[in-house]
């Protein structure tokens, strides 16, 4: 049995804080808490003081002093092998994916490119306080093992799928309906509830998956219920314009995956920036999240997602980095540039808001919530340890920053990887512990 007691400032979400700083029943917040670990779940968090007291064993405590532990931050839609990708000089979605993100996802047939890209991607994870992603493979096999032997060696939460993909793309990376069948089903056996592992189906987006694969991706769907789905919906128009010509039948790109039966509550739609009425209806009553990708949005040039009328649908949303179209690895980035994506439409949201949404919002968005996301008894340890004092410039501000809310808003504006001061996975110290 191995335990250990955190000790710091705390803070955890158990709701969504929709008044603001009035939100004060929607979090916990201890500034001497403490947080009791054994055996990688959270077995108690309480003030420091009477936790200590009431355990008279000798726990090692770790004191994490003036940081903020926070539970792990979540990531619901980035793409592995596309590492090299980013930062890639390109037009528009369609022109980045066919010049730079089909050539570099190619190499993932190589020997032993997915075990060096998927190595350098859980350092880079962690060094950035991500603890669970929904993650894209490539659409080969090979890049979805060595995914996951990275992941479970880490002992890391994490959702992926092998990419299912047949039309409008380089022979090199296409399967076939029956091939994307067999292999995300062999890696289904291979790889769901192995350790913390889980698998999500995932045809890519409609416009490189022939009707035959999208039937065959819903019957994967029918076959194993409690499978995430992961795609992409409406990031840019002309990717809408050609799914109107590749499924003419369809009324709208939402209908293309409601007719296959790919929407519902496990299901995460990439982008969801062009949508009308009529598809927010369909996605709400499916219960599918939208996934908000910032930096992506912004740097792929594809538009700017509108929250507050997503919500006003009652559509259910998460956030993400969506690397190698976006641009950093670091949720704090990601959050600022959400935030500025809100902000320019008029919609100001909280830094409580925010760091809710890395947190329990990507759990309860991934179904994951009282597994990760929130420090509840049970829960699986994943912890960051936030600096907010961890450069030169983030110090001098900080001197003027008096409140919890204040110093939110700060790591968020100014923070990256320099803020995560150690991340604990299941309760270790991984970030300290990386080579
Ligand atoms: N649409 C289909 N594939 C992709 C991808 O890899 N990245 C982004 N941003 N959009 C996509
Ligand atoms: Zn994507």
């Amino acid at each position: 049995m191995t335990e250990v007691l955190l000790r710091g400032r705390i803070l955890s979400f158990h709701d969504e804080p929709l008044n603001g700083e009035a939100s004060t029943d929607t979090f916990t917040y201890l500034e001497d808490g403490g947080l009791l670990i054994r055996d990688g779940k959270i077995t108690a968090i309480d003030d420091y003081a009477k936790l200590r007291a009431g355990d008279g064993r000798n726990v090692e405590v770790i004191d994490h002093h003036p940081h903020l532990i926070m539970p792990g931050f979540i990531d619901c839609h980035i793409h592995y092998p596309q590492m090299q990708v980013v930062g890639s000089y390109a037009g528009a979605l369609m022109e980045w994916l066919e010049k730079y993100t089909f050539v570099e996802e190619q190499k993932f047939s190589n020997q032993g490119h997915p075990d060096k890209i998927g190595s350098a991607f859980f350092d880079e994870l962690i060094r950035h306080g991500t603890t669970t992603a929904a993650a894209y493979c490539s659409v080969h096999k090979a890049s979805v093992h060595a995914f996951y032997t990275e992941a479970h060696r880490r002992n890391m939460r994490m959702i992926a799928g092998k990419v299912m993909m047949d039309r409008n793309a380089p022979p090199g990376l296409l399967d076939t309906p029956q091939s994307g069948y067999d292999d995300s089903k062999a890696l289904i056996a291979d790889w769901h509830g192995k350790g913390r592992q889980l698998y999500a189906i995932t045809p890519r987006f409609a416009p490189t998956s022939s009707p035959e694969q999208l039937e065959m991706s819903g019957t994967l769907a029918r076959e194993f219920p409690d499978m995430h789905i992961q795609t992409h919906l409406s990031e840019n128009t002309a990717e809408i314009a050609f799914v109107a010509e590749l499924f003419p039948w369809s009324r709208d790109y939402t209908n293309v995956y409601e007719h296959y039966e790919l929407l519902g509550p496990k299901t995460l739609l990439g982008h969801c920036i062009h949508l009308t009425d009529a598809e927010l209806s369909t996605i709400a009553n499916s219960g599918s999240v939208a996934v908000f990708c910032p930096t992506s949005n912004l740097f792929i040039g594809s538009g700017l997602f509108d929250l507050a009328r997503l919500r006003a649908s009652h559509v259910r949303n998460a956030i993400a980095t969506d690397i190698g179209g976006g641009t950093s690895y670091s949720m704090l980035r990601t959050l600022d540039e959400g935030y500025k994506i809100l902000n320019i439409q008029g919609q100001r949201y909280h830094p409580l808001r925010s760091f809710y949404q890395a947190t329990l919002g990507n759990a309860r968005a991934l179904a994951l919530q009282g597994i990760i996301g929130s420090f509840v008894t049970g829960a699986e340890a994943d912890c960051i340890v936030l600096d907010a004092r961890a450069t030169p410039a983030m110090r001098v501000r900080m001197e003027t920053v008096e409140t919890l809310v204040e110093e939110l808003m700060l790591m968020q504006t100014m923070g990256d990887d320099r803020t995560i001061a150690e991340v604990y996975i299941a309760g270790v110290a991984a970030k300290s512990t990386l080579n």
